[in-house]
């Protein structure tokens, strides 16, 4: 048994934050944070489950199949609506969708841990299943803390999966954490979102990198027969040191964080949305996602693109 991905959809809000606009309060510029970080702007407003409602409503179309034959919604998302209940619930709900719902937190590679999780239920018997990305950052954003406000956005992306008996897109994962480093990177009830990005940064390379590779491995596949790459969205630089280790040269990088800030969860699934748009995906390339986020978690799959 394998899976297949029948549809995806995103879904950001309309307001969007521009660098100059965040200059006008806080003491930084345009110029800093695209250098330091590759972001020029971010989408900010909703919540969890309206974001991800709408990101789910567009995959759902996108793939042609009624909400109602969905068996189970996995919603991953550092920031739920509320603590009880789950948001995924939520979101079932409005879609006419009462199989199972529950959301997951593996911060910014929960997108792929969610994928994951969906393949092992297919391999159970589960027939299709919608994973959704959503977050809303921006409500445990300080924003008068310069460090912290000019990098993250709101958004949501979302896959239809279906189990498959042919040969399954998901080819290889990688899955881990290090709970030992849950001090660089953390958020409080009720606190803002603290980093430290420097010491994130180095790690981020890192798990990425030795991730990615036994990702690839697994696959049976080298870097120079990957179609693209589709990292998590953080920062260009790390994105760029990543790549340059793997040996892939940045056009094979997906970039959509210059428009909408890191997402954590969402991340992934809107940079394929724009490699779909954009046509840089065709049946058959192998395409490698990769993610890390707070835990630390860290996460990545070698997909064999169908279209
Ligand atoms: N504007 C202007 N100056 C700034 C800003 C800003 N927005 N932010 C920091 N600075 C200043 C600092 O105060 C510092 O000044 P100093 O030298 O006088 O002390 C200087 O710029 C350099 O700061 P650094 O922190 O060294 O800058 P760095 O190049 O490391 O970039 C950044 C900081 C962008 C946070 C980077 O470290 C990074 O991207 N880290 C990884 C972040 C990340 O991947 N997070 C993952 C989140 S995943 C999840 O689960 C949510």
């Amino acid at each position: 048994m394998g899976i297949q991905f029948k549809g995806w959809g995103i879904a950001v809000p309309e307001r969007v934050v521009t660098n100059d606009e965040l200059s006008q309060n806080l003491d930084t510029s345009d110029e800093w944070i695209f250098e330091r970080t590759g972001i020029r702007e971010r989408h900010i407003g909703g919540t969890a489950s309206s974001l991800g409602l709408a990101a789910a409503r567009a995959a759902i179309a996108d793939a042609g199949v009624a909400a109602e034959s969905i068996e189970c919604v996995i919603l991953a998302t550092t920031t739920p609506d509320s603590l009880i209940p789950a948001s995924a619930p939520v979101i079932a709900n409005e879609l006419g969708i009462t199989g199972a719902a529950f959301d997951m937190n593996a911060a910014c590679s929960g997108f792929m841990y969610a994928v994951r999780v969906a393949d092992g239920l297919a391999a159970t018997g589960t027939q299709r299943i919608l994973v959704i990305g959503a977050e809303h950052l921006s409500r445990w954003v300080d924003w008068n803390d310069r460090t912290m406000a000019v990098l993250f956005g709101d958004g949501a992306g979302a896959v239809v999966i279906d189990a498959t008996d042919g040969p399954s897109e998901l080819v290889s994962f990688d899955l881990g954490s290090d709970g030992s480093l849950e001090y660089l990177l953390n958020c409080a009830h009720g606190g803002t979102i603290f980093m430290n990005g420097k010491e994130i940064f180095r790690r981020a390379v890192r798990a990425m990198v030795e991730s990615s590779e036994k990702a690839m491995a697994d696959a049976g596949v080298t870097a120079d027969q990957l179609a693209l790459v589709i990292p998590h969205q953080a920062n260009v630089r790390i994105i760029q040191a990543a790549c340059q280790r793997l040996g892939v040269e940045m056009e094979r990088a997906v970039i959509v964080l210059d428009r909408y800030g890191n997402t954590s969860s969402a991340s992934i699934p809107l940079a394929v949305d724009e490699a779909r748009r954009t046509k840089r995906l065709s049946s058959g390339d192998y395409v490698l996602m990769t993610g890390f986020g707070a835990g630390m978690t860290w996460a990545s799959a070698v997909v064999r693109w169908s279209v």
